[in-house]
């Protein structure tokens, strides 16, 4: 069992299209994945199709420790694929978190309380909000590996050093085994030249850290999640399907 967090506190680099969308392609190679959704937005939850009613438990309760897993875990279409949901509820959680000691070790506590029903799946994706908020600091506090999407341009890259010494400080002050996955560069467009720059750049800075299979550009991604579906399920033909697959078995050798 793995756990990946998908962090970069800037918005729109990716994070809730990468994490639900390979979440979804790791179980069609046949694993069982936990989609848990650490942002209050709750775009993971609704792109795979989860319909919340206001009496139904989630990840809110579940981190301040009211509810049992099993109350607030509700499986997808996507057989294999469950998830544990939020809403703009969990924003309100994280300001009381604030005031609580050992704030940054709430989620990794609550995965810890269940170990069993964690371990039964072979992993488990933590989409994060885009800021560093003690929100974001719990997802990287419980997880093994962190993913970073960037976007192939000038302002992404420039907002990377804050964010890798963010993860160098959890590592060293919080969580000792988080290691960087792999920084997965998204909506990539070969017709642009700054595309090309980029990549080169990146692949300058983190080498063998850098995904060599990336996600392009594919506006049926921009669609997809309104009809509560991953993109193999949305347009089988497209690019993006493609892409996930072949990033989803590098992802499986990295973990190995
Ligand atoms: N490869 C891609 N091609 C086209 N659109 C994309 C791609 N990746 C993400 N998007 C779109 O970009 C927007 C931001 O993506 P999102 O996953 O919500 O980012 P984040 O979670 O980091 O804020 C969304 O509208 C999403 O559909
Ligand atoms: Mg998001």
């Amino acid at each position: 069992m793995h756990i990946i967090a998908f962090s970069n506190q800037k918005g729109g680099t990716g994070k809730t299209t990468c994490c639900v969308n390979l979440a979804a392609a790791l179980v069609k190679l046949g694993e069982r994945v936990l989609l848990v959704d650490l942002d209050p937005q709750g775009n993971a939850t609704v792109s795979v199709g989860i319909k919340l009613n206001p009496e139904n438990p989630t990840l809110s309760e579940f981190l301040l420790g009211q509810v049992r897993i099993e109350e607030v875990m509700v499986d997808s279409y996507l057989g294999d694929l469950s998830v544990i949901p939020s809403n703009p509820d969990l924003a309100h959680v994280e300001v009381e978190l604030l005031s609580e000691s050992k704030s940054q070790f709430f989620l990794k506590k609550t995965f810890e309380n269940y170990r069993e029903v964690i371990n039964s799946f072979d992993f488990v994706m933590i989409d994060c909000p885009p800021s560093l908020s003690i929100l974001t600091i719990n997802g990287l506090t419980a997880s093994d590996y962190v993913i970073i999407p960037v976007l192939c341009d000038y302002l992404s890259l420039e907002g990377l050093s804050h964010l890798l010494d963010t993860i160098s400080e959890v590592k060293k002050r919080l969580n000792p085994s988080l290691d960087i996955l792999g920084i997965l560069p998204n909506m990539i467009d070969y017709r642009l030249k700054i595309t090309e720059e980029s990549l080169d750049l990146l692949k300058k800075e983190f080498g063998k850290k850098l995904f060599k299979n990336g996600i392009r550009v594919c506006s049926r991604l921009r669609e997809s999640p309104s009809f509560g579906k991953a993109i193999f399920d949305y347009a089988k033909y497209s690019t993006a399907v493609e892409d996930f697959l072949n990033l989803a078995k590098e992802l499986k050798r990295r973990v190995k």
